[in-house]
């Protein structure tokens, strides 16, 4: 089975991503992931581009991403299906995405929205708390880890996103309406969007994920 998850800045991409992931075995591919992962080299000058971009609350240009999607395809623990988390974010690379899978003979089964007001978000972004090397996270008030600031697996310390801030929030939330919510229609068009209510308990919206998917056989 292949899923595209597409939602606001916090609406639980990440979250019900990694969930699914486990339960289906399919490979996660979060575009988000894979830039941040980009910027770690500080020398790179692509990656200090990337690292501005993302802090600015624009999107990172379509080759750059396209690229990391055809370097990422062919994991063997791809051959289950994919679950792309935060891609695609424009037309063009919904546009991309269908004629890469048209060439392999696969297809995207079903694209979850996770619907949610913006006001709500700011509280999940500002509170959330990540585990850089692996990618964990929690949030302060509503998945607070078992230490302060620890992660539960390796008792590391855990961090922020850099741009988890309300400025640049508001930015990601304007580009999100602007850039990323025509694919709605566009998916739609093609019967295979389904909006899921992303203001539920993170239980409940996986329930509805896996209720979605489920009905998809
Ligand atoms: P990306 O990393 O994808 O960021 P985003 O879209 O802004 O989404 P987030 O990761 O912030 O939120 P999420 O939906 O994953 O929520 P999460 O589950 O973590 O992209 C970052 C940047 O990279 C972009 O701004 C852009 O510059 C660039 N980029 C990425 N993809 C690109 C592309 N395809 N093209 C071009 N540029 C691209 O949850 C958030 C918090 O809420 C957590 O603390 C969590 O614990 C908590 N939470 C989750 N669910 C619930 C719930 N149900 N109830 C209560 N709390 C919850
Ligand atoms: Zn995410």
């Amino acid at each position: 089975v292949s899923i595209v998850l597409i939602g606001a800045p916090g609406s639980g991409k990440g979250t019900q991503g990694s969930k699914l992931h486990e339960h289906y075995k399919i490979c996660q591919i979060s575009t988000g992931d894979l830039l941040r992962h980009a910027t770690k080299d500080k020398e790179s000058d692509v990656g200090k581009q990337i690292k501005k971009t993302m802090d600015s609350g624009g999107l990172v240009d379509d080759n750059i991403v396209m690229k990391l999607i055809n370097l990422n395809l062919d994991k063997p623990e791809c051959k289950n299906g994919f679950l792309f988390d935060g891609f695609p974010r424009t037309i063009y690379q919904g546009e991309q995405l269908e004629e890469l899978l048209e060439s392999r003979r696969q297809r995207i089964d079903a694209v979850i929205e996770y619907g949610i007001e913006d006001d709500i978000l700011k509280r999940r972004i500002l509170g959330r708390l990540i585990h850089k090397p692996s990618g964990r996270t929690y949030h302060e008030e509503f998945n607070p880890p078992k230490e302060n600031m620890k992660d539960d697996v390796t008792g590391e310390q855990l961090d922020r996103r850099s741009d988890d801030t309300t400025e640049t929030l508001n930015a990601r939330l304007s580009t999100y309406h602007k850039q990323t919510t025509p694919l709605i229609d566009f998916y739609q068009q093609r019967n295979i969007h389904k909006r899921i209510d992303a203001t539920k308990s993170v239980k409940d919206v996986y329930k509805e994920s896996l209720n979605v998917i489920e009905h998809l056989r």
